[in-house]
């Protein structure tokens, strides 16, 4: 078993690797001038490969997963795992207005006819409960980093109220509340465009212990800045907050930092300064399950 690792994602493999006590070999990527990819993966692969990337920035990702695939596979390797902690495009689930592509159906189904098996950490599953019904292969695996943030929630506070900032991400708020004994409440959200987002809290004491909002991503921020506003006003006098996929588009941090936030904390699924909650161990014992 060997795990290949992209620049970009080096470290993440390397501490995936160690955890699996396996090889690890790096992809070669160049990026022509036009934009295309070019991939070079290393010679006399094993039969069982892993490769380890969260695929953000999703459109050049993908291209660079088929043909890193296509190589392998006429390299002779069985068996391809994706360890893919981030999972693009599996938002859109249903077409809202006619002739809208569903892109959680599409790529699903591109990567279960890609790989083996596909191992991700809390994608964004809305209206479907397991991650095989949106990329149909039996080794799905969808992972929680809940234990992995309540260990380092419980590292940094004796204790906090955790906030939700939408009805989505009250199965992670509430699986980990419940977990380390905080307390918990969920505001309302309401998204009126891209960087544009209505909420309102719910009735409670914000003001007595610091205040932790937890979301599964955080991609231009709004959400993050509208709750650490709408909390300060409310009476908090600390927020933080933490996020399993920290995706930071364009001016995200600017915008939350603004808002007054005092510290983002996230997971290695994708490299970025707030990252500091690693998920090696989790993913490496998924793919000791799986084998
Ligand atoms: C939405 O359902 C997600 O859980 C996040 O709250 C959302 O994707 C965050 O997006 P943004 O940072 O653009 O507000």
């Amino acid at each position: 078993m060997l795990v290949l690792a992209f620049p970009d994602y080096l470290q993440q493999a390397q501490r995936l690797a160690l955890a699996l006590g396996c090889q690890l070999q790096p992809v070669y990527l160049h990026q022509f001038p036009d934009g295309e990819s070019l991939v070079r993966l290393p010679t006399n692969l094993p039969e069982h490969v892993i490769i380890c990337r969260s695929l953000n920035q999703p459109n050049d990702k993908l291209i660079e997963l088929l043909l890193c695939v296509k190589t392998a596979r006429q390299q002779g390797v069985k068996r391809l795992t994706l360890v893919a902690p981030y999972l693009c495009y599996m938002r859109q689930d249903i077409a809202n207005r006619p002739g809208e592509a569903v892109s959680q159906v599409i790529v699903g189904q591109m990567l279960a006819e890609l790989f083996d098996d596909v191992i991700s950490v809390d994608p964004h599953l809305h209206r479907i409960s397991t991650l095989s019904q949106a990329i149909p292969i039996e080794n799905a695996v969808s992972l929680s980093a809940t234990n992995e943030i309540c260990l380092f929630l419980q590292q940094q506070f004796d204790d906090a109220v955790l906030l939700g900032p939408d009805s989505e991400s009250e199965q992670w708020v509430a699986a980990i509340a419940e977990k380390i004994g905080f307390d918990y409440s969920v505001a309302k959200k309401v998204r009126q465009g891209d960087t544009l987002v209505s909420m309102s809290l719910a009735e409670f004491d914000f003001h007595s212990k610091p205040v932790v909002i937890i979301d599964d991503m955080a991609s231009t921020g709004r959400t993050l800045a509208k709750a650490t506003k709408l909390l300060f006003a409310a009476g908090a006098q600390q927020v933080s907050a933490i996020i399993t996929h920290p995706l930071f588009c364009g001016d995200a941090e600017a915008h939350i930092m603004q808002a007054g936030v005092q510290k983002i904390w996230s997971t290695d699924s994708i490299s970025h300064t707030s990252a500091c909650i690693y998920l090696d161990k989790l993913l490496a014992q998924a793919i000791r399950k799986i084998l």
